[in-house]
């Protein structure tokens, strides 16, 4: 049989930089665990991008799967699907009560819903402001959301109407908005950019910023939302509410899901004919979702996640301490977490790590970010520090 790595360079664009020789081929998951094909296991400190929020094939989830798969795997929504429905009450009463949910297949959709959402509301505001350093998809609009120049170089013109403005300063997002304004989004915890936490007096300030100027506050919670930061969305951390709240990644358990929460008075804008998903709301995709979040809903889960959150970072603050000519800062908030370096040393850390069983993720040359299973334990917490500390001890 042809080597799998063999069969992907020949036919498979090559978009993502996997490497034959070192990236792994992982065949099998379990936990905060994952095995490769030749049984080399490894500590899973990435979740697949913050997708495996309860683990690798939780017993609910995979339950849930059967039992959906076992019924009905697909219907369009040109019918009724009681799994979806469920969901959206679940959602909705959990998050926005009297708002109304939109379900795609992915971040990007979700946040092209919101984006349209935002500029049917008001037919004479069009613009969108993002942050500098944002990650909002890859589709044309949601690239050109994306507040990072490398990734939309090569694929200009962008679509119109998208301005940008530094994360943390309230006085030039205040400066971008005019009468044409629609929205302003935001990621409260930009993840893709470094891991990067908005700031209080920030995050509030736009609130109130935007409440002034009529213009509608996005959240773009796919990578911090569901119980990452240690509360089910990333914005309670400061008791501020978003307009529009959209989610993905970690909500579908490992399956594409894409959702789009509206607020009561942006319940109606959207209207048949408007906006459509072939395959939004899935059945079997909206029993994952749901049994994911009826995990993230028992007692003391996400408390659990604030304290690993904390064990987590007090270990990085220790490194830090012990290697300061290495280590410039530990940021983050419950489990999404970075340690940003003094060189470029991460994607030779990252190299270490992946050889001695640990799965982390380097952003450019200088941050190292983690994203562990909200159900990792204290003892794997443990274990992936050591791993991290004897890469760095060996001088990153
Ligand atoms: C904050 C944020 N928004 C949107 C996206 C895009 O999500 P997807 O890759 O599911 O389209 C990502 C993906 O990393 C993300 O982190």
């Amino acid at each position: 049989m042809a080597k799998i790595q063999d069969m992907e360079a020949r036919y498979i664009i090559n978009t993502y930089n996997r490497k034959p020789d070192e990236t792994p081929c992982l065949v099998r998951g379990q936990g905060s665990w994952v095995w490769d094909e030749s049984g080399k296991k490894y500590l899973d400190f990435l979740s697949g991008l913050a997708v495996n929020a309860v683990g690798h094939c939780h017993p609910d989830v995979v339950e849930a799967i059967r039992e959906q798969a076992g019924l009905l795997i697909h219907t369009s929504n040109l019918y009724y699907s009681e799994p979806q429905g469920k969901l959206a009450r679940l959602l909705v009463e959990s998050t926005m009560p009297g708002g109304k949910v939109f379900f795609s297949n992915s971040g990007a959709e979700a946040n092209e819903a919101a984006i349209k959402l935002a500029r049917k509301y008001n037919a004479d505001r069009y613009k969108v402001i993002t942050a500098y350093d944002s990650f909002h998809g890859r589709t044309m609009a949601t690239l050109t959301a994306t507040g990072q120049p490398k990734y939309q170089e090569a694929f200009k013109p962008l679509v119109e109407g998208f301005s940008y403005a530094r994360f943390n300063d309230l006085d030039s997002f205040s400066a971008l908005i005019d009468e044409q304004t629609a929205a302003v989004m935001i990621e409260p915890i930009q993840g893709e950019g470094g891991v990067h936490v908005a700031e209080e007096s920030f995050i509030k300030g736009l609130r109130e910023l935007c409440d002034r100027a009529g213009v509608l506050l996005i959240f773009d919670e796919v990578q911090c939302g569901m119980g990452r930061s240690g509360t089910l969305w990333a914005y309670e951390n400061w008791g501020v509410r978003p307009d529009l709240l959209t989610a993905a990644k970690g909500l579908g358990g490992g399956l594409p899901i894409g959702v789009l929460l509206a607020g009561e008075f942006l319940a109606g804008v959207l209207q048949p004919g408007d906006h459509a998903s072939t395959f939004g709301g899935n059945p079997v995709v909206c029993s994952a979702a749901l049994a994911v979040l009826n995990i993230l809903k028992k007692d003391g889960f996400l408390e659990e996640v604030r304290n690993k959150g904390s064990i987590i970072k007090t270990g990085l603050e220790n490194m830090k301490s012990v290697y300061p000519d290495q280590i410039k800062e530990i940021r983050g908030m419950g489990l999404i977490c970075a340690v940003e370096f003094k060189k470029p040393v991460a994607k030779n850390i990252l190299e270490k790590c992946t050889a001695a069983g640990l799965l982390i993720n380097a952003i450019g040359e200088n941050i190292m970010r983690f994203l562990p299973p909200l159900t990792v334990t204290n003892s794997e917490i443990s274990e992936g520090l050591e791993i991290i500390n004897r890469a760095l001890k060996e001088g990153g």
